[in-house]
C-alpha cells in the first residue's frame, strides 16, 4: 500500500466519529490531486501537495482539545507538530515531512504563498469551504478572482457556484461569424472558395 493512502487512512482514524472533518479533507484532496495533476505539477510536488491536503486540517483537533476554538491561528500553530509525528510515524522523508508541516502552518494565510503546492492547497481548501460554509455568490467570486491562479481551479470554482458566466448569449454563434468576418476585412485576406 502506498505511504499516501497509509496517511489518507490514519487521517480517517484521528478523525474518527467525525464524519464531517473526514468528509471535508477527502474533498480537499481530491480536489489537489486533480488540479495538480492538470497543471502538470512535477511528481514531487503532488506527492506533497497531496500529503498537504490530507492533513491540512490536523490541527482543529489539538486546538480544540487545548483551547476550545478552531480558528485559523491555531489551526496553524497547532497543526504542524501532530503532520510531523504522523508522517515520521509511516517513513515519510524528511524534506516531504518539512515542507507538509510547512504548508499546515500556512494554510491559512494567503499572502505569502510560495510555490505550486501551497497555491493550489488553498484552492482547494476554499473550493469545499465555499460550499461548507455556505458563502454567498458575490463572495465567492471576489475571492476566487482574488486568490485563485491555476485555470483549473478557476475552471472548477465558476461550474460549481458560477456557472452563468459559461451561458452563451442566443447570438453567439452569429457574433462568432461577425468577428470571423470582421477580422478576416481587417487581415484583408481574401479567402476563395
Ligand atoms: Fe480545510
Amino acid at each position: 500500500m502506498s505511504r499516501l493512502n497509509e496517511l489518507y487512512k490514519k487521517m480517517v482514524y484521528y478523525y474518527r466519529e467525525d464524519p464531517g472533518r473526514i468528509q471535508h479533507f477527502v474533498k480537499v484532496h481530491s480536489f489537489a490531486r486533480l488540479i495538480g495533476q492538470e497543471e502538470h505539477l512535477e511528481e514531487k510536488t503532488l506527492y506533497i501537495l497531496e500529503a498537504a491536503a490530507l492533513v491540512h486540517d490536523i490541527g482543529i483537533r489539538p486546538a480544540l482539545e487545548k483551547y476550545g476554538r478552531e480558528d485559523g491561528a491555531l489551526q496553524q500553530q497547532e497543526g504542524p507538530q501532530p503532520a510531523r509525528e504522523m508522517m515520521r510515524g509511516l517513513g515519510f522523508a524528511p524534506d516531504v515531512i518539512e515542507r507538509v508541516a510547512y504548508l499546515v502552518g500556512h494554510h491559512h494565510s494567503y499572502a505569502d504563498i510560495d510555490g505550486m503546492d501551497y497555491q493550489i492547497l488553498v484552492e482547494a481548501d476554499f473550493l469545499v469551504n465555499y460550499y461548507e460554509n455556505g458563502m454567498d455568490q458575490e463572495a465567492i467570486k471576489k475571492s476566487v478572482k482574488k486568490i485563485f491562479r491555476t485555470e483549473t481551479g478557476k475552471q472548477l470554482a465558476k461550474e460549481m457556484y458560477f456557472p452563468e458566466e459559461f451561458q452563451m448569449s442566443e447570438t453567439w454563434a452569429q457574433d462568432g461569424l461577425q468577428d470571423l468576418e470582421d477580422f478576416i476585412e481587417e487581415q484583408g485576406i481574401y479567402i476563395r472558395q
